[in-house]
């Protein structure tokens, strides 16, 4: 078997019992779409012959137009009201980070991955369109599942318009990892959230890997990412605490040959690296020479499509926990939610506040631990926490902020810097919205102190949410247990990653109108 990557010629063995063509020849197919090829890492290691190792199909072009992003809804204004005890169960959508990796592992996979309980909001929708565009096939069947045509680790195409990424942060930055060792030039943009977001964390690593990076002053978006062709394998400890910036390197590792190490100081999440053991890639974890771990991808696998069960997301389920905790007399139950340790900060941190917060019936999911999490109203006295915390906790600060405002005493948070540049200076939006619900908090550089009220406090505020998602949903919970409702500006950056939170809540015992 022999092959070209650059024409639609391509040799092709006879079945036995028919003629083989001369040698040499070539046979012409009109159809593409009937071929199977072998990906290009295994062309790359020199893979000049092979036995049926085949992945289906396909495709050099992307499979369907990429649709141009559609803007987030009109602005639409939502109040909280006072809200009755919370009480029932629910599920909360996938989980965020773990639904952009499903998809994107499953681009590069050879073979067909099939994802269940895939996020449907608007930041993943952001990955599966760029993916399309970059080659793969990601279709939602009528029975709920993704399915996803890898086209094999290197195979991805140049798409042929600029990825729009929304207001996507998790999905930018990886898949800046993913095509930066690819040969392909693309070009990124996103929303006025986005566009004001740090891409020189992500692009640093990038172009000592050999890629280059043509971004506005500041390495904001849009940016344009040419993919190295002969990439470099690295040793990267990135400078700041950031899941994203380890997945962008080891995705960016995944076509680079040798082995690429990121050295972290303090653990991130790791869905990341579950995954690509998932999907058959070589990982190593070890202890590092100064402190921390260093985590090691072996480049070029065959990786392989998988079925994915995505949890339900913690982040998104900490503002049900939150409402429940902070509004007299409720009890939740919310099945099936990641427990993944580094991600469960806020957990920890809301017993530490005496929570009554339960993990039932733990269990594991695709490599992930899930659990039932039941969770009753009361006795929250403020606490000090500890900055160590914070990268295991670090979407969470907004609606911990809300539960230590309704707590009994003070509540410090420190080791924030990270929250500044979040989808808003999230600092500066909990102390401006908690101080406009007559909540006494003070912000610093990288801490935030609120002041319990030991009750239900004040509320009536109008509040900004600067397209922020986490914003506009923990001002909703304060509202349920304030004084005087919560109105925020625009409850259609939610989309973002809880589609139907107010539906949701209304449906447990919330007011939202
Ligand atoms: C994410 C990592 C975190 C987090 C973000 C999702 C991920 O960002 O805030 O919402 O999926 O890797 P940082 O890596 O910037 O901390």
């Amino acid at each position: 078997l022999s092959f070209s990557w650059h024409s639609s010629m391509v040799l092709i063995v006879a079945p036995p019992g028919e003629d083989a063509p001369p040698a040499g020849h070539f046979v012409r197919l009109s159809n593409i779409h009937d071929l199977g090829v072998l990906s290009k890492a295994k062309l790359r290691r020199g893979a000049k012959s092979c036995d049926a190792e085949y992945s289906r199909i396909r495709p050099r072009q992307p499979t369907r137009a990429h649709q141009s992003y559609s803007k987030l809804a009109a602005m639409t204004s939502l109040t909280s009201n006072l809200a009755g005890p919370l009480s029932g169960e629910a599920r909360v959508p996938g989980d965020k980070s773990i639904s952009h990796r499903a998809l994107m592992l499953g681009a590069l996979a050879v073979g067909q991955s099939e994802i269940h309980g895939l996020l449907e909001g608007q930041d993943v929708m952001c990955t599966a369109r760029a993916l399309r565009a970059l080659g793969a096939e990601v279709e939602r069947g009528n029975d709920g599942l993704w399915r996803v045509q890898g086209v094999g680790v290197g195979g991805l195409c140049e798409p042929a318009m600029t990825l729009e990424m929304g207001n996507a942060g998790t999905a930018a930055r990886l898949l800046m990892g993913v095509v930066a060792t690819h040969p392909i030039t693309c070009q990124f943009t996103g929303d006025e959230s986005l566009s004001g977001r740090p891409m020189g964390r992500i692009a640093e690593p990038l172009m000592r890997m050999g890629a280059r990076i043509i971004a506005r002053d500041g390495c904001r978006l849009p940016l344009t990412v040419v993919g190295a062709r002969d990439p470099l394998a690295v040793v990267y400890p990135p400078p700041v605490p950031s899941a994203q910036v380890k997945s962008a390197v080891l995705l960016a590792a995944l076509n680079t040959p040798g082995e690429t190490t990121v050295i972290e100081a303090a653990p991130t999440r790791d869905h990341t690296e579950h995954m690509l053991r998932y999907f058959g890639a070589e990982l190593r974890l070890a202890p590092a020479n100064g402190g921390g771990a260093a985590i090691t991808v072996t480049g070029q696998p065959e990786l392989e499509g998988q079925k994915i069960e995505v949890p339900g997301d913690p982040s998104s389920a900490a503002f049900a926990v939150a409402a429940a905790l902070i509004v007299p007399g409720s009890t939740l139950i919310l099945r099936n939610i990641g427990v993944n340790p580094l991600r469960a900060g806020l957990y920890a941190t809301l017993r530490e506040m005496g929570a009554d917060i339960e993990f039932r019936e733990p269990r594991e999911r695709g490599g992930e631990p899930v659990a039932d999490i039941v969770v009753r109203a009361g006795g929250l006295r403020g606490i000090d926490v500890p900055a160590a915390r914070a990268p295991t906790m670090i979407d969470e600060y907004p609606i911990l902020a809300v539960v230590a405002a309704c707590a009994e005493g003070v509540t410090v948070m420190r080791g924030l810097a990270e929250l500044r540049i979040k989808e808003s200076d999230r600092l500066a939006a909990m102390a401006e919205g908690l101080a406009a619900c007559g909540v006494g908090v003070e912000a610093g550089e990288d801490y935030l102190v609120v002041e319990g009220r030991g009750g239900p406090p004040p509320g009536g505020g109008a509040i900004a949410t600067r397209l922020d998602h986490r914003i506009a949903m923990a001002f909703l919970v304060l509202g349920m247990a304030s004084e005087k409702p919560v109105t925020i500006d625009d409850g259609a950056s939610m989309e973002t990653s809880f589609p139907g939170f107010a539906a949701l809540l209304n449906g447990l015992g919330a007011n939202i109108a």
